[in-house]
């Protein structure tokens, strides 16, 4: 199934681009400072509907990093200080490589196949974490860092110094049409000054996703830059009561370990307020992967679930501090189990976005359950016969197209292929 040709390029492009590391500068006075090196002005304060109780925590703050293995990250200063007031989870998997389809996995339960960075837009009829948080009234927003505008669809930002802090493929909810295409939604995917405005008027949401600019998440820098950021931003916030309450919960993780070739383990801590003081400075070994932050919201609030790998019971087993309370049955895996699943695996996963192996978008699997007892959203413009197990076979269609070549895609793939017009496979070919 795998090319091992096409891996040993990628791993290489991949050390070539862990760039020189640079000192880390205070972007801001404080992380609750407005600056002008954020770029866009703060849009005024978000209003969020009264605070809805989860079952352990009434909010959760995840703060993504980029690219460092799990012991890089465990041996820096700052995070050995984090450890000791959290519960390191040392099971905690990306699911595949590179970045962006790990961004598109912890809020839509999928990465459709996708084994690049590039432009991409998933479908209005493809539904995030956003569908069944506000089934329930439960506010969101994300927060990032350089980004110029809320909810900027441009495919990256350059500061004025021509640096490029910004880029799309980090900014999770953004390449989701389901949420980019409705304003109310846009407005919550919000830049660094905004955040700094809703911290001071007490109007975090109740899910937050933040990514930091392509220094300080260790991108183009490395986990000491990374370490030095969490010092300037985290650190202070965690006694600010507008950010850590006693009912929130904050994870920092990676997006992906760097290294392909082996599996793809990456530094997992849960922070904050929740937190019980018998869990303090201890490590949790329990499986878990980008898709057991939603099972966990899903548990925590008691949500409707996507239909997605949110519902993969191997995948998706609910973080123990949580599960512990609701008494959640997750599976046994731990990080030492013998076999578990291969994470690392890129390139040839079937998806919409894999023009390789590709199949059409599938209509969420009804029949699935996720960490609630709520139903699978589906939404209204889903085409629900389009399922899984009437999916087509998968088809390469980066082959140059030639009216025979497109009459065969028709013959091979049956009727549903009908569907993708001529304009949209050329359109994936960009
Ligand atoms: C969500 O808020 C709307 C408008 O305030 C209200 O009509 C609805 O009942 C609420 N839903 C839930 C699940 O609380
Ligand atoms: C503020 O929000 C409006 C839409 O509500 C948008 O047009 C504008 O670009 C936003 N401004 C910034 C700085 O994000
Ligand atoms: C930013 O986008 C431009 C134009 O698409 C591209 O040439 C450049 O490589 C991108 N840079 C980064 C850091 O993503
Ligand atoms: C950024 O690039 C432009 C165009 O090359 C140049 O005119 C400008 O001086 C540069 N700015 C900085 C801060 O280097
Ligand atoms: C969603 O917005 C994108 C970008 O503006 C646009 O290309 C797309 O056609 C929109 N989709 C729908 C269904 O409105
Ligand atoms: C993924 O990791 C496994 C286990 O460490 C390793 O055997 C395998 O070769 C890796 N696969 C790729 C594609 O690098
Ligand atoms: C990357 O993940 C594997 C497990 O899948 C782990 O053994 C390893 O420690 C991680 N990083 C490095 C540098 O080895
Ligand atoms: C945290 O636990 C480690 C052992 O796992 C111990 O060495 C360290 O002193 C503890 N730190 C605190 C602050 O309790
Ligand atoms: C659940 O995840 C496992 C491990 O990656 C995979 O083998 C299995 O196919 C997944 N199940 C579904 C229904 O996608
Ligand atoms: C997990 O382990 C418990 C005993 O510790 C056992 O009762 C249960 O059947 C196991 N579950 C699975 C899915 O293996
Ligand atoms: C979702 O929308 C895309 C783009 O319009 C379409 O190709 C696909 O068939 C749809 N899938 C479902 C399940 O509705
Ligand atoms: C898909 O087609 C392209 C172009 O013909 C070819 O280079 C590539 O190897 C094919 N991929 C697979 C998985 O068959």
């Amino acid at each position: 199934m795998i090319v091992p040709s096409i891996f040993a390029l990628t791993v290489l492009a991949r050390t070539a681009s862990a760039a020189v590391a640079s000192t880390f500068t205070a972007p801001a006075p404080a992380p609750t400072s407005e600056s002008p090196f954020y770029v866009g002005a703060a849009n005024s304060t978000i209003t969020n509907s009264p605070n809805v109780p989860g079952k352990v925590f009434d909010r959760f703050i995840q703060i993504w990093l980029e690219n460092t293995d799990f012991a890089q990250a465990a041996s820096q200063p700052v995070f050995q200080t984090l450890a000791a007031q959290g519960i390191t989870l040392t099971g905690y998997y990306g699911v595949t490589h590179p970045s962006e389809p790990n961004y598109l996995a912890v809020v839509g339960g999928d990465f459709f196949g996708l084994a690049t960075d590039v432009m991409e837009a998933v479908p209005t009829n493809m539904s995030t974490v956003v569908d069944l948080l506000e089934q329930k009234n439960i506010s969101w927003s994300t927060y990032q860092e350089n980004m110029p505008t809320d909810a900027y669809a441009g495919f990256n930002y350059t500061n004025p110094d021509n640096y490029t802090y910004y880029v799309r493929k980090h900014n999770p909810l953004v390449i989701y049409d389901s949420v980019t295409n409705i304003s109310t939604r846009a407005a919550r995917i919000r830049n660094f000054n905004d955040f700094a405005v809703d911290v001071g008027n007490n109007s975090l949401s109740q899910w937050i996703f933040v990514t930091p600019n392509l220094r300080n998440d260790g991108h183009d820098t490395n986990a000491a830059y990374a370490a030095a950021w969490l010092n300037f931003w985290l650190v202070p916030l965690l006694s600010d009561p507008n950010f850590n309450t006693a009912k929130t919960l904050i994870m920092i993780t990676f997006d992906e370990n760097e290294t392909y070739t082996i599996g793809n383990n990456v530094y997992g801590l849960l922070l904050g307020g929740v937190v019980p003081q018998a869990m303090k400075n201890t490590t949790d070994p329990t499986f878990y992967t980008h898709y057991s932050t939603l099972s966990t919201v899903e548990n925590n609030w008691d949500l409707g679930n996507l239909g997605r790998q949110d519902t993969n019971k191997t995948l998706a087993n609910v973080f123990n501090l949580v599960a512990s309370v609701t008494s959640y049955k997750n599976n046994n895996l731990t990080a030492s189990s013998p076999s578990l699943p291969m994470l690392n695996i890129t390139g040839t996963i079937p998806g919409p976005l894999n023009p390789n192996y590709y199949v059409p978008y599938l209509a969420p699997n009804t029949a699935g359950t996720g960490g609630g007892s709520g139903k699978t959203f589906v939404a209204p413009n889903v085409n629900t016969s389009l399922t899984s197990a009437n999916a087509p076979a998968p088809i390469n269609i980066t082959a140059p197209m030639t009216t025979s070549s497109a009459a065969g895609l028709t013959s091979n793939a049956g009727s549903m292929i009908a569907a993708v017009t001529v304009a949209a496979v050329a359109a994936m070919l960009l």
